[in-house]
């Protein structure tokens, strides 16, 4: 069964608008996707029929009950957990990410210490400095290599001690589209006792996510970037999410993940989950291997939707790098390209990354520049002062055509 773009493009209402007869591009995916119908039906679906609260004796509410049980279960065949209750929904990665990092700041004590990265989203970084703030932690830091985009693990041993309590990392960089070995880096974290985090925010729109094979101890990802609603999500091993202290109030349900779930949650988006899901689902089915399980059919999704980006991939690095003037910031060898997402971060000499996205964006091609809150990868490759990058990242819904115009666009320097 073949990959069929314009039957998945059909799939995106979004993507038929135009602006005075002009399509629009979108390879502004990593900052969030365009929405599937099948979350909007569920999300209109949830209005219409059992818009309410938690827990009351009446049709709306068991209704409502049941689809978002539904909801966590889904998400749970998603990241490759058994378990409903080891879903926490909440409002996006960054909150959910410090919320539990008050709960975990509890267990520590002063001169423990925690490792965070120069490759990570500040929404896996700044909680954990806090954290650190609060308890008298010591921070320490992974480097990586601005010449490979890629941690040398080697150098994690040495930032790893029998001190050591926790340690964030993340799956795929926002910035130079790294993916990065997280069920290695766990197992070197588990050998001096510490707990793993991982941020999986750009990970699970592309590629299967399984957190019993990575082996990690939580693992953090939003809805909005994989073709949902706005929301967050956090998955984390039963055993510690019940026996960490939640910050909640007294009335709320003391059993997981409801007392991780603080106050009363958008519904909407935890149906809109469901719809994204099932999105995949669909895929798996109808252009994948399918499968008689949910999880079957969401793993032989995302391999359908791996496989397309890779050439869509390749497609748009082999083209940049025909450009002259222009540097990709992270891996672009063909054999690399299962080691990276579709997330280009590019710059070109003598032109300001916002100057190169403004033109594009006159152009109805939407693409981010500056530094999307990965500070410190800018920092660490010295374009803090230069406006940081031009990130082009690709989706499920993007075509080998899109990709020529943002190269025919670039190539014409004249434009900008
Ligand atoms: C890698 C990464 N982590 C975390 C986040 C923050 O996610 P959220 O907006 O759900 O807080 C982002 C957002 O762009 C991201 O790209």
């Amino acid at each position: 069964m073949k990959y069929d773009v314009q039957r998945i493009r059909a799939e995106f209402p979004s993507l038929s608008v135009t602006d005075q007869g002009t399509p629009r591009v979108y390879f502004d995916n990593p900052g969030g996707t365009q929405v599937a119908k099948r979350v909007m039906t569920r999300m209109m679906d949830y209005f219409t029929t059992m818009n309410t609260n938690h827990g009351g004796a009446f049709i709306t509410s068991r209704r409502s009950d049941a689809l978002l049980d539904e909801a966590h279960q889904a998400m749970a065949d998603l990241v490759g957990a058994t378990d409903p209750g080891e879903i926490v929904f909440g409002q996006n990665m960054t909150t959910l990410t410090l919320h539990i990092s008050r709960s975990i700041g509890l267990t520590l004590k002063p001169g423990d210490e925690i490792v965070v990265t120069r490759m990570d989203h500040d929404a896996n970084v700044s909680p954990w400095l806090l954290m650190a703030r609060d308890h008298g932690l010591t921070v320490k830091w992974l480097d990586f290599s601005p010449e490979t985009y890629q941690y040398d693990l080697s150098s994690l041993e040495s930032v790893l001690s029998t001190k050591t309590k926790l340690v964030a990392v993340n799956y795929a960089s926002n910035a130079t589209g790294t993916v990065n070995d997280v069920q290695t880096i766990t197992k070197m974290a588990h050998a001096v006792g510490a707990l793993v985090y991982v941020d999986a925010v750009q990970l699970t729109p592309h590629f299967v996510t399984d957190v019993r094979e990575i082996g990690c101890d939580f693992l953090a990802c939003s809805a909005y970037k994989f073709y949902g609603p706005h929301q967050g999500l956090l998955w984390g091993r039963r055993s510690l999410l019940e026996t960490l202290k939640p910050y909640k109030v007294r009335p709320a349900d003391d059993a997981i993940p409801h007392a991780w779930e603080t106050g009363t949650q958008s519904h909407e988006g935890m149906a809109g989950t469901l719809g994204a899901i099932e999105h995949m689902e669909w895929i798996g089915t109808e252009m994948g291997g399918g499968g008689a399980s949910r999880r079957e059919r969401i793993v032989s999704g995302f391999n359908a939707v791996a496989t397309y980006e890779r050439t869509l991939c390749a497609r748009l690095i082999s083209g940049l790098l025909n450009i002259q003037g222009v540097t990709v910031h992270g891996l672009t060898r063909d054999v690399d390209l299962s080691k990276r997402v579709p997330t280009v971060a590019i710059t070109r000499k003598g032109v300001h990354p916002n100057k190169m996205a403004e033109s594009l964006g006159n152009a109805n091609i939407f693409v981010w520049d500056g530094n999307y809150y990965a500070i410190e990868v800018i920092e660490r490759l010295g374009l803090t002062d230069k406006g940081g990058m031009l990130r082009i990242g690709l989706g499920q819904y993007n075509t080998a055509d899109e990709v020529d115009a943002i190269l025919n666009h670039l190539e014409r320097k004249s434009v900008y």
